[in-house]
């Protein structure tokens, strides 16, 4: 399935689980409270960010959110913005509410939503920044066609982030980020960017929060790869689909190179 081109999200309804037992969460994320957003709620919302928010700010996204350290850790520093995340898994929307409402954080929600639907949670332009962390590998050959970066969900972002965005992402797998730069080569990004060693190169950007999956990668020895790109306005695109290596003193430059 295609961001671009996918079947519009269905939400389970609590009518769905005929045993409530094997996933108490469908129900526990229902009832939580404002931090959760229910999938069968969000599409409504779309055009009404400002009114859940009670107030017009620049609008993140945090796509994958895990157990919420980021999304909560972001909120908490950057109060003049607003934050979203999409989650698809019951369990870890309701690890993710229980950090937001403990912090008290009253500028971010987490929908219960699949990545690749975006377009139907967010207008055309809306977004400030997006934030990718350590999304899932699907390491195997025969299980690529899985993963979330891809062409269709470059051009995903470029619909949804306003000129001036960044889409940041940071993962312990590589080929994420070769393939983020390569699907965003001729459409309007220019790279920030690369690293691949965080931990040994420091963070490209300053207000960076440690997820659970890099914490993980961490205890393993394994390097942390990040790229941030800049969305630049319309008509003005990268051409070349080369990735860049990576650089250790980031100008801002095209995606093409
Ligand atoms: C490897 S974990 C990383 C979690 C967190 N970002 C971190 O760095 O610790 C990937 C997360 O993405 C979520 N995920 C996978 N596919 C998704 C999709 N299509 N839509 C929303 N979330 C998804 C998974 O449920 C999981 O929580």
């Amino acid at each position: 399935m295609r961001p671009g081109n996918h079947q519009p999200f269905r939400d389970m309804l609590p009518e769905d689980v005929p045993r409530p037992d094997t996933n108490p969460y469908v129900i526990a994320h229902r009832e939580f409270g404002d931090e959760i957003v229910p999938g069968s709620e969000a599409p409504a919302l779309r055009e009404k960010w400002p009114e859940v928010f009670g107030r017009t700010a620049p609008l993140h996204l945090e796509v994958g959110s895990g157990n919420g350290f980021y999304l909560a850790g972001m909120a908490e520093q950057h109060p003049e913005c607003d934050w979203v995340g999409v989650e698809i898994r019951f369990k870890r929307v309701v690890l993710v509410a229980k950090k937001l409402r403990h912090a008290g954080l009253k500028n971010a929600r987490i929908v219960r939503y699949d990545a690749r639907a975006l377009d139907t949670l967010f207008p055309p332009g809306s977004l400030a920044g997006v934030h990718v962390n350590h999304p899932d590998p699907w390491e195997r050959e025969s299980k690529r066609h899985h993963r979330l970066i891809d062409r269709d969900f470059a051009e995903l972002m470029t619909r949804l982030c306003a000129p001036g965005a960044e889409l940041r992402i940071k993962t312990d797998f590589e080929p994420h980020v070769k393939a983020l730069l390569k699907a965003c080569a001729g459409l309007p990004w220019e790279v920030v960017g690369v690293r691949t060693d965080v931990d040994a190169q420091g963070s490209i950007w300053g207000d960076d929060v440690v997820t659970n999956y890099q914490r993980k990668a961490r205890v393993r020895g394994v390097p942390v790869h990040a790229a941030c790109l800049r969305r630049t306005a319309n008509g003005n695109s990268s051409s070349s689909a080369a990735p860049p290596e990576p650089q250790p003193d980031p100008q801002p430059r095209s995606a093409e190179s």
